[in-house]
Order: C-alpha cells, then sequence, then structure tokens
C-alpha cells in the first residue's frame, strides 16, 4: 500500500459535501439503546437494524464511508450479500472501529484507556482482507473535578498513535478520534481547555510515531459546556469556540475533520457543523465533516421500534438526517424547516 493510497482513501472520506456514519457501537451500546424502545436485545435484532441502515435507499448520496463493528463486517443482509458489499454497492467506503473499548486507568479513579493494541497487526489485515479502508479508535476523556488527569491523556494520546501507525502500515486510512465527553456541569471554557491540550498532546504523539498526517482523519469532539452546565452557548458561539480550538491545533496537513455527536441532539449537531461551515469554511484548510451516530441514527431508531413494519420510515428519517448534515457541510442547513414539530 503506497502512501498516495492512504491519501487517497482519506481524501474520498471527506470529498465534497458527504460524511461518514458511525454504525459500530459494541453490542452494549447497542442493547442500551434498544433497550429504551423495547426493541430484543439479540444478535437477530442487531443484524436487522444494521441491515436496515446499509440498505436505506439513496444513503451513498450523502454518506462517504461507513464505521462497521466487528459483529457486524461479518454479518449479511437478508439477500445473503455481505454488509461490505451491500455499502460497496451504494457507494459507500466500509471501515472498522478496531479499539476494544475504554477501560479504567489503573491509579486514576474515574478515568479510562482505551485498550485494543494487542493483535491489532493481525486484526487489521483480517480486517483490511474483508473489504475495510478505513479504520476507528476512540479515547475518552472524562472532565470533572481535577480531571482529566495529564496521564489520561497523555497514555489515551499514545495509544491512538500506536494505533493510527499501526493502521497506515496494514493501508487502513486511521481515523482518530480524542473525545472529551460532554457529561457534566463544565463551561464551555473549560471544554476548550481540555480539547485543546488534548489535540496538541494527539498531534505530538503522532508525529513522534511517523504517522502520515495526509492520510489521516481526525474525530473530534466540538467545543461544548457540559450537558447539565447551565450555561448554554448559542450555535454560533459553539462554532466560534471549536474552530479557534482546531486552528490551534490541527496541522494544515490533515485533510478532514469529521466530528462525533456525542450526545447533542440531531438537530444541534446539524445547526453546530452547519455554522461552523457557514461561517469559516472559506478560511480553513481542513474539510469540516461529520461522523455522527447518535445524531444520525437515534430518529432513525425511534422509527423502527424493532418493527419490519417501520423499516420503510426509518430508513426515510435515516436519510433525512444524513442530508441534513450534508447541507451542513455546505453552509445550507435549514433549522427552522429542520425544527422538531411540536406533538
Ligand atoms: P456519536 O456521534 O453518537 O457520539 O458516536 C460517534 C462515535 O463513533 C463514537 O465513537
Amino acid at each position: 500500500m503506497t502512501a498516495q493510497a492512504l491519501i487517497d482513501t482519506a481524501q474520498a472520506l471527506v470529498a465534497g459535501d458527504k460524511g461518514l456514519l458511525a454504525m459500530d457501537e459494541s453490542n452494549a451500546t447497542c442493547h442500551k439503546r434498544f433497550a429504551k424502545l423495547n426493541i430484543p436485545q439479540t444478535e437477530d435484532a442487531r443484524r436487522s437494524w444494521r441491515e436496515l441502515i446499509v440498505t436505506a435507499p439513496g444513503l451513498g448520496a450523502s454518506i462517504s464511508g461507513a464505521i462497521l463493528f466487528d459483529e457486524t463486517i461479518r454479518q449479511r443482509t437478508s439477500g445473503g450479500a455481505t454488509f461490505v458489499s451491500a455499502l460497496e454497492a451504494a457507494g459507500i467506503v466500509p471501515g472498522i472501529k478496531v479499539d476494544t473499548g475504554a477501560k479504567p486507568l489503573a491509579g486514576h479513579p474515574g478515568e479510562t484507556v482505551t485498550e485494543g493494541l494487542d493483535g491489532l497487526r493481525e486484526r487489521l489485515a483480517e480486517y483490511a482482507g474483508m473489504g475495510a479502508r478505513f479504520a476507528k479508535w476512540r479515547g475518552v476523556i472524562t472532565p470533572g473535578a481535577g480531571l482529566p488527569s495529564r496521564a489520561c491523556i497523555e497514555v489515551n494520546a499514545h495509544a491512538l498513535a500506536r494505533y493510527a501507525a499501526l493502521c497506515q502500515e496494514a493501508g487502513l486510512v486511521p481515523i482518530v478520534e480524542p473525545e472529551v465527553l460532554m457529561d457534566g456541569d463544565h463551561f464551555l471554557a473549560r471544554c476548550a481547555e481540555i480539547t485543546e491540550e488534548t489535540l496538541h498532546t494527539v498531534f505530538i504523539q503522532l508525529r513522534l510515531q511517523g504517522v502520515l498526517l495526509e492520510g489521516m482523519l481526525l474525530k473530534p469532539n466540538m467545543v461544548l459546556p457540559g450537558q447539565a452546565c447551565p450555561i448554554q452557548e448559542s450555535v454560533d458561539e459553539v462554532a466560534d469556540a471549536t474552530v479557534t480550538c482546531l486552528l490551534r491545533t490541527v496541522p494544515a496537513a490533515v485533510p478532514g475533520i469529521a466530528f462525533l455527536s456525542g450526545g447533542q441532539s440531531a438537530q444541534l449537531a446539524s445547526a453546530r457543523l452547519n455554522a461552523m461551515n457557514a461561517r469559516f469554511a472559506s478560511r480553513l484548510p481542513w474539510a469540516l465533516a461529520f461522523s455522527y451516530s447518535r445524531a444520525v441514527q437515534q430518529p432513525a431508531l425511534d422509527a423502527w421500534k424493532g418493527d419490519a413494519a417501520n423499516v420503510g420510515s426509518a430508513q426515510k428519517a435515516l436519510v433525512h438526517r444524513a442530508r441534513c448534515n450534508q447541507a451542513a457541510r455546505r453552509g445550507d442547513y435549514d433549522a427552522l424547516a429542520d425544527a422538531p414539530k411540536p406533538g
């Protein structure tokens, strides 16, 4: 695999106005979301849900790549196609989540380090053989009283860079995802401080470990006040703070930044991305795109409820959210028209 092939894939994933769809929830996370809607927490329900997504008519017009989970990349549609081939047929590049989850960080109560480096070279080779062209690894940074520790930021940045280097060796584009959580009551300024320190540390490690910046994508949080913070800044203030932080920390060689949604409502995730592109796109060195899970999937999951009779309406809801975020990439998202309807 040449460097140019990595660069081509990274650029393709953020080309034009498309973005990524994260559908890589672990079984535990998937079950949490199913449980709220009384959807059976079974392998068959998980497969049906993911089939609904990969076969949604027209999804490829707004989604460039989809991130699968280990179970999902091995599954097939009821028609017998692998999910990988169903995505390829829709013009969507298949990717794979390769971390094995955030585990308690020894000696640091309340903090985690993401695991999955052991055996990663072999797993990446297997996924590449199954058709994956990019990968994802999420490190979690938790704001709190006296948190995050410097240790937490360092170990997660180190692991992200080790993962990214192994991906590029295997010919897969690494999506590097350091997530500063929005849980808690911290102010936006605190999130800005933590995100800036985290991204700065991540890029030091990426450089130290020889990761080709042109052949990777960054998947950060937006700079937001904690969900329980009494002061919730406007859409434009969030856009300003986020772009300021990224301009300070993300080298221009990185082709694209694809945000996670992190628990924002579907509408806010679209509106904030829209504001960033509408206000700053012409001045930014990288594409600002999306790689949402909840902010694209949740309205569709609410519509599906595990009932085969609702597949069509759920697919419409999914494609609608993908199109809203596609419009946000152009700075064309109409928040008023998309406001949730009463009742
Ligand atoms: P959310 O958009 O729901 O935060 O998920 C993105 C993701 O991939 C988390 O790792």
